[in-house]
């Protein structure tokens, strides 16, 4: 019997993903894997072929004449409102209107019979654009005078001019830092489904349901209760499917609900990479004043981001790059500005990290510039500078939960850092062709959307009188392994065994008013929300058992496949029976939003993070410097997912983040040409790294020690995105390896990403 299976506590943390066996076997079913309704027609869209014009004429005619082709939708034909601007900034339409913003901006969208015949009859648009000028770097349009797409922001503490002025030591430097496409291996797809009256089911790839039903209500000019969406899981997200999939959304509806015919849209990845957003890819100016022990004193710092055409997300992607640009460092006096630059260029969007990375990289560049200038080793103004508890960060925030000073000791010893790094600057100094750069970088990470109000879940929990359990809330599933974790949640709850739960598809008609499962909160909240639910439950069954076997209610107890009364077993499922024939309701709803945050923009001041989650990294690289190529020979991670609810799972996401972190890095290069064409637009031009790309040796442990400090989730931190960061590392070990050229005399001063040609051009310039 199921119920013999003992679960005590998190006995089962190490279980599987939920899909794990279903996805390597092809069965997990994805938005195109869905059983097709009877006369399905399919969309696609027709691109610009200028970054910045005004339409001047648009011949469709041979689109429409095109075999198997029912009609041609440009903006014009949609009925409700043409933006679907996350922001609230009417700045993103879905169809571009009398004038083209970027390459690759979508103008109209071809309906036709079969998905080939669209994607052919679109290729026929002759469209005459009359150019007006374009800014596509963050820099050019400086220069132009582009302005900004969303309001800037300033964080500052102390006085940065003057701590400056009173330092011992002062350098100045400008990083760039490239952008990244998700990648992600399900491209962006929905499927519209009309229904009677204005009703319209959306299935569609996505992070964000409600986002996506709002959208879709304001496209279609009715309101949000005549739209569902639903999102069985996505092949990947990344951040991609956190606004970038409304676009595809509103064009299936749209088509639908005009021909009362289910409509499919998924473009090529070409068109997927051209029309969707990236990573912001930055400049960034910064100035630090040290003193002759390494001590930061003071920081200064412009952010220019490459925003786009539009706001999208650039608002609080810019921010969280200035909530990063610490990391893990104490400055006592900064200011540090973001400047979101309009360009003629996709709109960017989230991506793991979201801001994030943009920021910590350039604390760890500014560590690197102490240390060269010190001639010591980085480590070691790493580790002078931490933060300790009771300082505040720039944005006022007092760290409290500091424990990289362990994970650092914990990292180098396992490592054997410092007997490595001694080895690495014996290797270098035979001056040989193959040099080897060694280099350990930590991660803080912030918790929390910085929207405050996003940092609320839902969940819905029926029992169903045979007993099984179906498990609905408001995250979606990307392959992170979210649905498995909160099942976990409900399961040790009710003491049963986890086969008896089923988690449905994610649902607007079953959680209202979600937030996008992203900034790696989808646990913290949803988990939370969904014990909320499990609780008010327990709490009924609770009453109703000490009535029925006369015990009091104190000594009703949940046990593994067991309710006790007093002393006595009643099996789970006698319990759910009893109760559903004495009229228990057994379905609840459950809510949680995380306590004690705030955050003001306008002061710069608040708590705008729960917790910090925290993580360390050590890599060692051979760069060869006749080629510019390298290899990563060994990394070593320890990261802090505080009490794990699922060891496997969290290891999985770390190994995954750290090679995507190293894949923007590295290898990952966004080239538009001077015209504005994303040249880099498939697997043939984009590389992204490989399986063989990975570290020689991988060594990837949590903090098995650690507990979140706050009442999160079984005690647990979240793990999504902190781990990116740690890929940077890798980049910092080849900038070491390069500065050896030149006896470290002065830091590479690499830009990201690290390509072997710029990893070449900057030997040849330190051999000079
Ligand atoms: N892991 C997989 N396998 N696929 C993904 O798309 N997205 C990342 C991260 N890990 C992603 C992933 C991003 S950007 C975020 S914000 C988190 O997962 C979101 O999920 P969570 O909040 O449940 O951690
Ligand atoms: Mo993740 S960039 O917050 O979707």
């Amino acid at each position: 019997m199921k119920d013999e299976i003992t679960i005590k506590g998190l006995a089962h943390m190490d279980t599987a993903h939920d899909s794990a066996i279903k996805h390597v076997t092809g069965r997990a079913e994805y938005t195109d894997d869905l059983s097709e309704p009877f006369g399905l027609i399919h969309a696609y869209l027709g691109l610009s072929k200028c970054a910045h014009g005004r339409i001047v004429a648009m011949d469709l005619d041979a689109v429409r004449a095109a075999p198997g082709v029912i009609d041609v939708l440009t903006a014009a034909d949609l009925p409700g409102v043409n933006d679907v601007s996350p922001a609230g900034h009417h700045d993103d339409p879905i169809l571009a209107d009398a004038e083209v913003k970027f390459w690759g901006q979508p103008i109209f969208a071809v309906v036709a019979e079969t998905r080939d015949q669209a994607r052919r009859a679109a290729a026929l648009a002759k469209i005459t654009y009359d150019a007006l000028p374009h800014a596509l770097d963050p820099m050019a349009a400086k220069l132009a005078d582009m302005g900004y797409v969303t309001d800037p922001l300033t964080l500052r503490r102390g006085d940065a001019d003057r701590g400056m002025a009173n330092a011992p030591h002062r350098i100045k430097g400008r990083m760039g830092i490239g952008g990244q496409d998700h990648f992600y291996l399900e491209g962006q797809i929905a499927m519209a489904v009309p229904g009677e009256d204005e009703d319209v089911i959306i299935n569609v790839s996505t992070q964000h349901p409600s986002e996506v039903q709002h959208m879709v209500a304001h496209v279609l000019g009715v309101p949000s209760h005549s739209v569902v969406v639903n999102v069985r899981r996505m092949g990947g997200g990344f951040g991609g499917k956190e606004t970038q999939m409304n676009l595809f959304a509103c064009i299936a509806a749209v088509a639908a609900k005009k021909w009362h015919r289910a409509v499919k849209i998924r473009p090529d990845r070409d068109d997927d990479m051209s029309a969707t957003g990236k990573r912001h890819d930055f400049v960034v100016d910064y100035e630090v004043g040290f003193d002759d022990e390494g001590r930061i004193l003071a920081v200064q710092g412009d952010w220019y981001a490459r925003c786009g055409f539009s706001a999208d997300l650039s608002g609080p992607v810019t921010d969280r790059a200035l909530f990063h640009a610490d990391n893990a460092y104490y400055y006592p006096d900064v200011r540090v500005s973001s400047h979101p630059m309009r360009t003629n260029t996709v709109s960017n969007t989230a991506f793991r990290g979201f801001g994030g990375p943009q920021g910590v990289i350039v604390a760890e560049r500014i560590i690197e510039e102490i240390a060269y200038a010190l001639g010591r080793d980085p480590l070691e103004i790493r580790q002078l500078n931490l933060y300790q508890n009771g300082q505040l960060t720039p944005y006022h925030q007092e760290v409290t939960d500091q424990i990289l000073p362990r994970i650092f000791e914990d990292l180098t010893a396992s490592s054997d850092y410092a007997a490595r790094r001694q080895a690495v600057l014996d290797w270098n100094a035979k001056g040989g062709t193959i040099r080897k750069g060694i280099a350990l970088t930590p991660v803080k990470f912030g918790i929390s959307f910085t929207a405050t109000w996003y940092n609320q879940a839902g969940a819905l929990i029926h029992i169903y009188s045979d007993g099984s359990i179906a498990l609905n809330h408001g995250g979606t599933e990307m392959g992170q392994g979210l649905n498995t974790k909160v099942a976990q949640v409900v399961a040790e709850a009710f003491q049963c065994d986890l086969s008896r739960i089923k988690i449905t598809k994610t649902t607007t008609e079953k959680v209202p008013n979600t937030s996008a499962t992203a900034a790696s909160s989808g646990t913290d909240l949803n988990g939370m929300a969904a014990l909320n639910a499990a609780d008010q439950i327990k709490d009924r069954l609770i009453d109703f058992v000490a009535e029925r076997w006369q015990a009091p209610r104190d000594r009703v107890r949940f046990v593994p496949g067991h309710i006790m009364a007093g002393d006595t077993a009643i099996p789970f499922d006698e319990v759910i029976k009893a109760a559903y024939m004495a009229r228990i309701h057994l379905s609840a709803a459950g809510f949680y939003k995380t306590p004690e945050i705030h955050w003001d923009r306008a002061t710069g001041r608040g708590r705008p993070f729960y917790y910090f989650a925290y993580g360390a990294a050590v890599a060692e690289v051979s760069v060869d410097t006749l080629t510019g190529e390298y290899v990563i020979d060994r990394a070593d991670v320890l990261h802090d997912v505080g009490r794990s609810l699922n060891p496997i799972i969290d290891k999985g996401q770390v190994e995954g983040a750290f090679v995507q972190g190293t894949g923007w890095l590295t290898c990952e290069e966004l080239w538009w040409n001077e015209k504005g064409e994303l040249k880099t637009h498939a697997p043939s031009t984009y590389k992204i790294p490989l399986a063989s790309d990975r570290p020689r040796i991988f060594n990837v442990n949590l903090a098995d020690w650690s507990e979140n400090a706050e009442r999160s989730i079984k005690r647990s931190k979240a793990v999504g995105e902190p781990p990116f960061m740690l890929g940077i590392c890798v980049f910092e070990a080849i900038n070491m390896a390069v500065a050896s050229m030149n006896d470290y005399r002065e830091p590479a001063r690499l830009d990201a990403p690290a390509t072997p040609e710029r990893v070449l051009m900057a030997v040849e310039r330190l051999r000079g």
